[in-house]
C-alpha cells in the first residue's frame, strides 16, 4: 500500500479522493487550512514551507503520489489569495516535495487540480498568466486588478491556465518524466462541493447556473475522485503532461474546433531538433534531459 498527500483534503474533491485512497488501504497525508493530518495555510510562504516539511516528515521521505486540490473559487476581493494558493500552493509544494515522489520505487504519479475555466473564461491578459507560470504572483495581481469588474474570474482562470502550464512544461522533462514521476492535470467542469454551491448562492449565481453544460447536470466529488484514482494508477504509467477535461461537454461545446490543434509552424524546428537527438531507429529517445 502506498503514502499519498493530497491538498484540500478537508472538503469536496480532495475529500473524495482522501476517502477513496484511505478506502483502498493507503496512507493519506491530508493538507488543509483544518482538519487534515497537516494544518497549513498554503496562501502564505510560510504555510506552504510548514506544509512541506511535515509532510516530508511524516512519509519519511518516500511518496507513492501528490493530489493538489486545495483551491480557491473566483471569490471577489480575494484575487491575491486566488494566485497564492492555486499556484504556488501547487508549484512550491511540487517542488518541495519532488525528491520524495523520485525516492518512489515504481513511478509516482501527481494529480494537480485544474478547472475548464482555462478554456472558457474570456479577457484573461496574457501577461498574468505568464508571470504566474514565473510565481510571480504580486505583479499577476496587479495585472489582474487592471480588469475591473471581472477580476476574480479573470485571477482564477488565469491561475489555473498558469499551472496547468506549469505542469506540461515541468512533466516532460529530466526531474520529473525522467525521473519516473508522471504529473497530469485533471480540468473539471461544474462540481458540486462546497466551492460551486457558494458560488452558485452568490449575487453572481444566476450566471454559474446560466453557463452552458451539455450534459445537464453538475459533476460529483465522486465522479472526480475515480477520474484522479484513475491517474493515480499503473494505467498513468504512460501518461505524462496530459490534461484530461471532465466537463459534462461545456469545452468541445465553446471550443470544437481549437482542440486538437496542428503543430505550429514555429514549433517545427524544436521538433526537429528533438528528432535529432533520438539515438538508433527503432529506440525510444532518452528525452530526460529536455
Ligand atoms: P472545496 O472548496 O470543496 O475544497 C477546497 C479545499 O481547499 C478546502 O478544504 C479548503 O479549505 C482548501 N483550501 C482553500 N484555501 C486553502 C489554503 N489557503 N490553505 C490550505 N487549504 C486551502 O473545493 P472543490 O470544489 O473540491 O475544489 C477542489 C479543486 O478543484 C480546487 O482546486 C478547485 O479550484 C478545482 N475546481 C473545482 C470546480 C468545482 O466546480 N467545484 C471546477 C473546476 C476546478
Amino acid at each position: 500500500m502506498g503514502t499519498y498527500v493530497v491538498t484540500g483534503a478537508a472538503s469536496g474533491m480532495g475529500a473524495g479522493v482522501a476517502g477513496r485512497l484511505r478506502d483502498h488501504g493507503h496512507d493519506v497525508i491530508g493538507v488543509d487550512l483544518a482538519g487534515a493530518e497537516v494544518a497549513a495555510d498554503l496562501a502564505t510562504p510560510a504555510g506552504r514551507r510548514r506544509a512541506i516539511d511535515d509532510v516530508l516528515d511524516r512519509c519519511g521521505g518516500v511518496l507513492d503520489g501528490a493530489v493538489l486540490a486545495a483551491g480557491l473559487g473566483p471569490k471577489r476581493g480575494a484575487e491575491r489569495a486566488i494566485v497564492e494558493v492555486n499556484v504556488l500552493g501547487v508549484t512550491e509544494l511540487l517542488d518541495g516535495l519532488r525528491p520524495a515522489l523520485a525516492a518512489c520505487p515504481d513511478k509516482a504519479k501527481v494529480v494537480v487540480f485544474g478547472s475548464n475555466s482555462t478554456t472558457s473564461t474570456p479577457l484573461v491578459p496574457r501577461r498574468a498568466v505568464r508571470l504566474l507560470v514565473r510565481g510571480e504572483t504580486a505583479a499577476a495581481a496587479r495585472v489582474i486588478a487592471a480588469r475591473r469588474g471581472i477580476t476574480a474570474p479573470v485571477a482564477y482562470a488565469a491561475s489555473k491556465l498558469a499551472v496547468s502550464r506549469w505542469c506540461r512544461t515541468r512533466a516532460v522533462g529530466a526531474d520529473w518524466a525522467g525521473a519516473g514521476i508522471r504529473l497530469n492535470v485533471l480540468a473539471p467542469g461544474p462540481v458540486l462541493t462546497p466551492l460551486l454551491r457558494s458560488q452558485l448562492e452568490s449575487p453572481t449565481g444566476k450566471q454559474v447556473r446560466s453557463f452552458p453544460v451539455p450534459a445537464r447536470q453538475y459533476g460529483t466529488p465522486e465522479q472526480l475522485a475515480e477520474w484522479a484514482a484513475l491517474m493515480l494508477s499503473p494505467a498513468a504509467d504512460f501518461m505524462v503532461g496530459s490534461v484530461v477535461t471532465v466537463d459534462g461537454g461545456t469545452e468541445a461545446l465553446l471550443r470544437p474546433h481549437d482542440w486538437p490543434s496542428r503543430l505550429p509552424l514555429r514549433e517545427l524546428p524544436r521538433m526537429l531538433w528533438l528528432m535529432a537527438k533520438a539515438p538508433a531507429r527503432g529506440q525510444v529517445a532518452d528525452y530526460s534531459a529536455v
